[in-house]
């Protein structure tokens, strides 16, 4: 079923494809000060009650979204009657969602443990995970003080303080919550890169281009019968995988309580990328028979870092997006075609994006029976941190990824497709080698990877790896309606 308008005023306004837009946003996480958990819920009800348009929810992200795009038009249009003013306007906006570990829930109410990975925690799936234990941010090393998340996006970093600085004054920051200790105020800010790498993570490739639909808020999906609709990956109902309700578990006897309904778990990882490694690894581009550092990065990630897909550009160093470049439809209306028997000669099988998303899994029908492939699906609503990289630079700068999804299932959504998959090397065929980006193997071990061309397979260990796990955690994103009655059964 199509989400209901109900839905799109309670479910938080990150759920969605396309997200907050934002320029600048910071991950607050705190805790609730001890012996303050019913001061905490009192005011948690106020502020969503008194000042509803602190916490964001669908409707008004898609109005925002809406506003953007009708302004970009208009801009344009003005642009191409050569009046002045054809730059974009500067839209003051921001937003927030807040969300909550098991941990600090359970403070709030006795929760019953229908989610096993959300109940105990990342740090409890480290070993599926290899997750490596030493080397944390200080301030998420100490999983167990963090209670909540409120994540605030917004154009600018001072909307993105302005929004918050409400938000911890209706909850009572320094006496009803606090921060949680080991970083700058218990932030973790990021920022999109500026032009022009706008909408590039760091390793300088197109990020957001393939995410789930949801029928109800995005374009109307394409009939089940038409091409588009495969291309679309709409063959399952993809809002059921994304927002919490009704469980895919049938005979499961964690049935989730009312409250939980329209909320989604969030995955929250910090991820250091080392461009150096990666810059140095492309540049070896010879020994694994590619044509150029940029097409052997093309086969680390599986797309050309225009977003343009392998599988439809297989040996274009060009780079040249598809023609209709920009358009969601056009960048992923591809799958991974047979033509190489059981070679696939334009993207490798442990390509980031093949790993996580193998699409029309049907042609190959190898380990075709993995429920991943059905169930594996995630929004994902990263933002990238730290300064641009230059080889120039002095020693000790970081940057990477501030990570986030969210999914109905944590077991089948992130859990599946990190430990599954891009950590194994049996999917999605034997010997795909892992996946490059975020492949972790357990410590002391390489990881190993799997090039494919026209006529090989050739392994590349990756001695340095190109991301770095630095701390995370699980935590729930609940409907706004729970908030209003601060969460209670
Ligand atoms: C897609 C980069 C971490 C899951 C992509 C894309 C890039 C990218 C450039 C292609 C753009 C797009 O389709 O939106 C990175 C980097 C990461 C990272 C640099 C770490 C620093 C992760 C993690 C996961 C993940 C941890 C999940 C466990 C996905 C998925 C897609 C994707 C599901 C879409 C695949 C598709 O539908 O074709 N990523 N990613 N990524 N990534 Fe990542």
């Amino acid at each position: 079923p199509a989400l209901t308008p109900n839905q799109l005023d309670v479910i938080q306004g990150d759920i969605w494809s396309k997200g907050f837009p934002k320029h600048n946003e910071t991950y607050y996480l705190f805790k609730i000060a001890p012996g303050s958990a019913t001061a905490f819920a009192q005011c948690l009800r106020k502020m969503v009650v008194d000042q509803p348009e602190l916490i964001s929810n669908l409707k008004s992200t898609k109005k925002a979204r809406d506003d953007i795009a009708a302004k970009k038009q208009r801009a344009e249009a003005a642009s191409k009657l050569g009046q002045p003013n054809g730059k974009p306007e500067k839209l003051h906006m921001s937003f927030a969602l807040i969300a909550f570990t098991y941990k600090g829930l359970n403070m709030l109410n006795e929760v019953r443990k229908t989610d096993p990975a959300f109940s105990n925690g990342m740090k409890s799936d480290g070993d599926a995970l290899n997750d490596p234990i030493t080397g944390l941010d200080p301030l998420l090393a100490n999983a167990d003080e963090i209670h909540g998340l409120i994540k605030v996006a917004g154009c600018s970093n001072g909307s993105v303080n302005g929004r918050l600085g409400k938000i911890q004054a209706a909850l009572q920051r320094g006496t009803v919550i606090q921060d949680v200790p080991g970083g700058t105020e218990g932030r973790l800010d990021g920022a999109t890169r500026e032009k022009p790498f706008r909408g590039k993570e760091h390793f300088g490739f197109e990020d957001g281009i393939s995410q789930p639909l949801m029928n109800g808020i995005d374009d109307t999906p394409p009939s089940p019968d038409s091409e588009a609709h495969a291309l679309y990956n709409m063959d399952t109902e993809q809002s059921i995988l994304i927002v919490t309700g009704t469980t895919r578990h049938e005979n499961s006897s964690a049935r989730r309580p009312d409250w939980m309904h329209d909320g989604s778990f969030l995955v929250f990882r910090k991820l250091e990328q080392d461009v150096k490694a990666f810059r140095q690894l492309t540049a070896s581009f010879a020994t694994y028979q590619c044509e150029s550092a940029a097409h052997m990065g093309a086969k680390l990630m599986g797309r050309w870092p225009s977003g343009a897909p392998l599988a439809l550009q297989a040996y274009n160093t060009t780079d040249a997006p598809p023609a209709d470049h920009g358009k969601v439809k056009v960048m992923n209306n591809f799958g991974y075609p047979t033509d190489g028997g059981d070679k696939e000669p334009a993207c490798p099988f442990a390509a980031h994006i093949r790993k996580t998303n193998p699409r029309r899994f049907g042609d190959w029908g190898l380990n075709s029976g993995d429920q991943g492939l059905k169930f594996a699906k995630m929004i994902r609503s990263g933002i990238s941190y730290g300064p641009d990289y230059a080889d120039s630079e002095p020693a000790g700068l970081q940057r990477g990824l501030l990570f986030a999804c969210y999914q109905a299932f944590i077991e089948d959504g992130f859990q599946h497709m990190q430990a599954s998959w891009s950590n194994k090397t049996y999917f999605p065929k034997s010997d795909s080698g892992l996946d490059p980006i975020i492949g972790q193997v357990p410590e002391g071990e390489v990881l190993k990877t799997v090039i494919t061309n026209r006529t090989a397979h050739i392994e590349v260990p990756i001695t340095t790896p190109l991301v770095t796990f630095r701390g995370g955690e699980y935590f729930f994103v609940p409907s706004i309606a729970a908030l209003k009655g601060a969460l209670t059964e």
